[in-house]
């Protein structure tokens, strides 16, 4: 197992280029199971996305890859039972279900795993496609799910669900008849995944809204698609230059995208100046602390409550964050306690009381965005710090240390098996 060591204080400077965005591509590539081919840009080098490379491998997908640049080819499903074990590592592996159940008429689909981030359900996608004609079973093995007869239907979703949508996008585009998700989710990644989808001939109208409309068409094309910049991983890289101080511009971004991000750091007295596809961000370390809550698009992103958290730890005064989304996503917080901070978690808020000086310690990533949180803050720490499980940072970070080392910073991968 890898870890980071990160010697912190070094102020951060030049330019760092944003990769494709995780959150885009995965189900991009469970909407591929509809395509004859297509070709996807902008891909980024990630361990989720090679998880799902593989699955798509094992449904009968032909994929190579060259750079940012994957091609598909698609001469048929030959199997319907997703693999367990690539499965279990990502949540994201649901989202096979809408794909699967449009081009194959049945899945079944083991129990998603991914970063554990409390109670992480799945019954608003189960509802919906049972509305839709789909029989579900549920057994110890997962769930196994077959189309009585693909229907369009009216959906209202309880909560905004991101993968319920899109599970449900990809199931209405082969559906008879029209589908509609009220209430539906809004992040830019569900407006990729519709442009895409209707770039290979699919009928998809209000994304990006909170209803989505989908006419059922016969059949699918196939298509060339860039995938959109990860807003998150740019979000990361500002949060990193506020806390170590530094003068950094973060290329290939859409700034509209991270407009709740760029105002909480405006409010800690960061200076962000936006272009038209980068920001920069100007910082001398000392950062005001201030709240923030949590919430579906266009509010702050729950994605990168970690890497704020940890900017916070540093900072002057007392900030309150409010986690709404996941009930269970303050895993870092020990961690951040090893390296001198002081929070206190009452139910879904953290009291972040900042300090006058963070410490290196030796943590643990206890997930994707907890480990960028720990990154980000023992760029700032005095001493050395040691991450360790950075697996999970591999999950949604192509390059990060390298792209880090790139604009000043001081951190190394080790790899453990190389100094045994
Ligand atoms: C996606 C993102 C993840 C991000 C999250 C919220 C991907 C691959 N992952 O995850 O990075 O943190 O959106 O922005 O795009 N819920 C239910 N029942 C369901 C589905 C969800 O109760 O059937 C609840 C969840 O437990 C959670 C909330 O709804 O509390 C939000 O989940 P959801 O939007 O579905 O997140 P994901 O699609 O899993």
């Amino acid at each position: 197992m890898d870890r980071y060591v990160i010697c912190g204080g070094e102020r951060l400077s030049g330019q760092v280029k944003i990769s494709g965005a995780k959150n885009a591509v995965l189900p991009i590539l469970a909407g591929t199971l509809m395509t004859k081919n297509a070709v996807l840009k902008n891909v980024p080098n990630l361990s989720d996305v090679a998880y799902t490379v593989e699955i798509l491998e094992n449904l009968g997908m032909n994929i190579t890859r060259e750079n940012d640049k994957m091609n598909i080819i698609n001469s048929g499903i030959v199997n319907t039972v997703l693999p367990t074990e690539l499965c279990s590592k990502m949540r994201s592996s649901i989202l096979f279900m809408g794909g699967m159940l449009a081009s194959a008429g049945e899945v079944t689909i083991p129990y998603p795993g991914g970063c554990s981030l409390g109670n992480r359900p799945i019954d608003i996608h189960l509802k919906a496609v049972e509305k839709m004609g789909v029989e579900i079973a549920e057994s110890s093995n997962g769930i196994y799910c077959k189309v009585r007869s693909l229907q369009g239907t009216k959906i209202k979703l309880p909560f905004p669900s991101v993968g319920a949508t899109e599970n449900i996008m990809l199931a209405g585009v082969l559906a008879k008849g029209e589908t509609t998700i009220s209430n539906c989710a809004i992040e830019p990644e569900i407006v990729d995944l519709a442009k895409f989808l209707n770039s290979i001939g699919a009928k998809i109208s209000g994304a990006g809204t909170d209803t989505i409309v989908i006419k059922g068409v016969n059949e699918l094309g196939g298509c060339c698609h860039r995938v959109i910049p990860d807003r998150i991983e740019a979000g990361t890289f500002m949060i990193a230059v506020a806390g170590a101080g530094g003068n950094v511009k973060i290329q290939d971004v859409i700034p509209e995208q991270l407009r709740p991000v760029i105002s909480k750091l405006k409010e800690a007295d960061v200076e962000v100046k936006e272009d038209e596809n980068s920001v920069t961000v100007c910082s001398d370390g000392f950062i005001a602390n201030t709240d923030i809550k949590t919430m579906p698009y266009p509010g702050f992103p729950t994605d990168m409550q970690a890497q704020f958290m940890g900017l916070m730890c540093g900072g002057l005064g007392t900030g309150i964050i409010n986690e709404t989304v996941f009930e269970n996503r303050f895993m870092q917080v020990p961690e951040f306690i090893k390296m001198g901070a002081d929070i206190t978690i009452e139910g879904r808020c953290a009291v972040v009381k900042g300090v006058e000086k963070m410490k290196g310690a030796k943590v643990r990533a206890t997930d994707l965005r907890a480990g960028a949180g720990l990154v980000i803050t023992g760029l700032r720490a005095e001493g050395v710090t040691e991450i360790t499980d950075i697996h999970y940072i591999d999950r949604g970070y192509e390059n990060f240390d390298g792209k880090l080392r790139g604009i000043g910073a001081d951190i190394i991968r080790i790899n453990e098996q190389a100094v045994q």
